[in-house]
Order: C-alpha cells, then structure tokens, then sequence
C-alpha cells in the first residue's frame, strides 16, 4: 500500500493580534485538509486565515492529493491510526458513509442554519442521525466548449453524444490543417480513479443505462445501453481525445483545454473562472452547457461531486473547529468563493445573488443542472463505495484502452458486485 505523508503548506500564521491580552490563554493551531484542484488550496487559505484572524487562532494547512482517490487513501490512513493532526477535513460527497465513525455529530450547531442548504445534501451527509459533515460546494459535470471555434464553423453545442463527436472531429481536423497540429476534440477524466466513475457515470445514465447500483441496493450495470455508452466514449481515444486522457485528472484536462488545445471539455465548475482568468488562453472565448444525450431517446445527465468538511472525532479542539467549519460554510463565505473561484455554493438562496450570478452566470442558467445532478450509488453501497467504484473505473479504463469489451466487462463487474453484495440485498 501506498504511504501518504502529510504536506503542510505555509504553516501557522500567526496574528500579532491575536498574541496579545486574553487571546494567549486559548489561542490553538488547527489543522485543517483542503483540497488543492485550480484555486482551491488558495481560497481555503484566505477563508481559515480569516477566521484565524477573527478569533485569535493560528492556521496549519494540509494539503492533499489531487486525485479523490488517493486523498481517500491518505484520509483512512490517518483516521484509521485515529490521528489528531488534522482538526477539519474536506471530505467528498461520496464519502460520508465510508468515514462516518471517524467524525463528530454537527447537528447541535448547525441547526439554525441548515434549512438554507440544499436538503438532499444534508441528507447525504447524514448518517444514522448524525449529521457527518456540512456541505461547502457542490458540483456538477459540465461540458465547457469553445464559443469562438462553434461559431466559425457555424455550429451550434451539441445535443447528443453523437453531434458531439462529428463537431469534435469537424472542428480538430480543420483547426489542424489551419496549422494547429496540437489540437484535439474532447478532453475529459479517464484515468482510473473516481473522476472516471464521474465521467462513465454521466455518458451512462445520458443513454438510460442507470447507476451502476439502484437506490434499493441492485447491482444493474449489466444493461445494453451501459455497453453501448461505455463502446461509445472507447472510440473518442485516439480519435477526438488523444491517448493521454488515459491518465487525465481533472487538471491535465483543464490544462489542455485552457492552453487552447480542445474544442470541448468535460469538467467541474472550478474550470470557468480559471478558464476566464487574466492568464488564460480562452479568455472570453469560452461556453458552458449541459453535458449531451444518449441519443435522442437518452437523457441530459450530470454526476452531483461537491466536498464537505467535517471535524474528526480525534482532534483536541472539537469546538473551535466546528467553529472553523461553521465559518468557511457560511453563506459570506460561500458568495466569496463562489465569486473568486466559481465554487457552486450549497445554499440556495446564493443562486439569485446578482454578484454570484454575475461573476458565474452558468450557476444561474444551468441551476438545474445542479439541482437534478445524479448522484453515485454511495448511500445504497455505504462503506463498500468505494469498492464498488474501483470496481466500476476498472472495468470501464480496459474498455477505453481496447483490452476488453464493454458487455463482457460489464457482466463480469455486476458479478462480482453481486457476490460483494449478497445478491444486492446486503451492502
Ligand atoms: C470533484 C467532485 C467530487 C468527485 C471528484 C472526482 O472533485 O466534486 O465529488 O469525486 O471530482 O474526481
């Protein structure tokens, strides 16, 4: 197994402020773990500085890997050792049944607020009772496109996955001949990690093929229209997406897409304002719209992601940093993040805020993409999510690498689901 170590960036900050008079006696380090995708590390920074600032505390932060995948890894790592270095962890939506018992129940504080966000968020986050985490952001898979190429080839988004795949292919080859040899027609995740489950997720349930999981607990990959999405997206590589996407995480296909070098692009909110950023390649060059259909019988289908932070059950400042967590979720909070870094907020009302709005306009014209994203199967599968999912990004990598074949896979996948679940009936 792999052995993560703890990254602590820019260490305690301390405020002169905060050394002096009565502060001294209770002032406390907390550790909080952010995730450090695009703006992320940075806007997690100023937020907990801020509060450092506020109540006379001092900040460490932890940085994580990118990739969902490890971060989990490195999380069960020190939640299993039962680690009291990180007070606060920013945990993934899919992830509150797994690392449940390692958290404190939040209800109690967060009762006078919680109304105002996003109910089947609240419930995610709810286990057994006990409220694990409050959520931060949410996210939604979005296709981001380029406005200026479409409209010199007088195209319009794509609807279907396959109107998709002829303008990606269109839009590559002449940009080619025009003396781009360095573009290519769709970028997205498929590395063998969570982010490919988000993205398998999407181009399956878009052609009806369900969840992988239903939300009784049965196993229902094994379907036509699974494979046919699944054989679908295997023959983008080499031809509209270039081999590497392979071995894409998010970032590699932001930075592809951001240096100029793809028509389309399938990511996270986080992408608009780095993509409409002073540094950017596509300044003003870039649009936002739902992910196509599986065919004109498919449907528009988008995987809910977003990221909680919860306070472990080991740290030594249970209070302040449920503290911390009540700040850094609060609606002031939110707005400023949803403004800098394009953040979707999960509180509702921060969808008619005219800032937000305007500094991230999609938020309000695709709101119901956020609100109608499907979720993974992670309530029904419990602690063997993340089982279920590697499973799932296995089976989908050997198809989009050509070693095996979409029905075959998925039959040998829902078996081995089957056996892990008893017959769906037990996860
Ligand atoms: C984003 C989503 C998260 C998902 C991850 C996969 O961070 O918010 O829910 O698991 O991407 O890469």
């Amino acid at each position: 197994m792999k052995t993560y170590k703890l990254a602590t960036l820019s260490v305690a900050m301390a405020f002169g402020a905060a050394l002096v008079g009565a502060n001294v006696a209770h002032a406390a380090t907390l550790a909080i773990s952010c995730g450090a995708v695009g703006q992320e590390l940075e806007l997690c920074k100023t937020g907990a500085e801020a509060w450092a600032k506020k109540t006379g505390n001092q900040i460490n932060l932890i940085s994580t890997p990118n990739s969902a995948t490890e971060r989990l890894a490195l999380y069960q790592q020190l939640l299993a050792a039962g680690a009291a270095d990180v007070d606060v962890f920013q945990i993934d939506i899919v992830w509150p049944g797994i690392l449940s018992n390692h958290f404190i129940d939040l209800s109690a504080q967060a009762k006078d607020v919680l109304n105002n966000y996003f109910p089947a968020i609240v419930k995610n986050n709810t286990v057994d009772g006990k409220l694990v985490a409050m959520p931060w952001f949410t996210d939604a898979g979005l296709l981001y496109y380029r406005k200026d190429l479409l409209a010199k080839y007088n195209v319009q988004p794509p609807q279907t996955w396959q109107e998709l795949t002829d303008i990606a292919k269109k839009i590559q080859d002449g940009e080619r001949a025009a003396g781009n040899d360095k573009m290519w027609g769709f970028v997205w995740q498929g590395r063998a990690y969570e982010g490919l489950t988000c993205n398998a997720m999407e181009w399956v349930a878009s052609y009806n093929g369900g969840t992988i999981v239903d939300e009784k607990g049965k196993v229902t990959i094994d379907n036509p229209q699974a494979a046919t999405a699944i054989t679908a997206a295997a023959g983008w590589v080499k031809t509209i997406s270039p081999e590497g996407v392979l071995n894409y995480t998010e970032e590699e296909a932001r930075g592809v897409f951001q240096s100029g070098n793809a028509v389309f692009m399938r990511n996270w909110p986080y992408v608009w304002s780095l993509a409409q950023g002073p540094e950017s390649a596509i300044k003003d060059k870039v649009g936002v719209s739902v992910l196509p259909k599986g065919g004109a019988d498919g449907r528009y289908a988008a995987t809910l992601g977003g990221w909680q932070l919860a306070v472990s059950k080991y740290s030594k400042n249970k209070e302040l940093a449920t503290d911390l967590v009540m700040y850094l979720t609060s609606s002031e909070e939110q707005k400023r993040r949803a403004i800098q870094g394009a953040f979707n907020p999960t509180i509702e009302a921060l969808y008619k805020d005219p800032e937000v709005l305007k500094a991230a306009p999609f938020m309000g014209e695709l709101y119901d993409t956020f609100v109608n994203a499907i979720a993974r199967p992670s309530t029904a599968t419990g602690t063997k999510y993340n089982q279920v999912s590697n499973e799932f990004w296995n089976a989908v990598h050997e198809v989009l690498s050509g070693s095996a074949k979409a029905d075959a896979n998925l039959a040998k996948l829902a078996s081995s689901l089957k056996r892990m679940s008893r017959g769906g009936r037990q996860w």
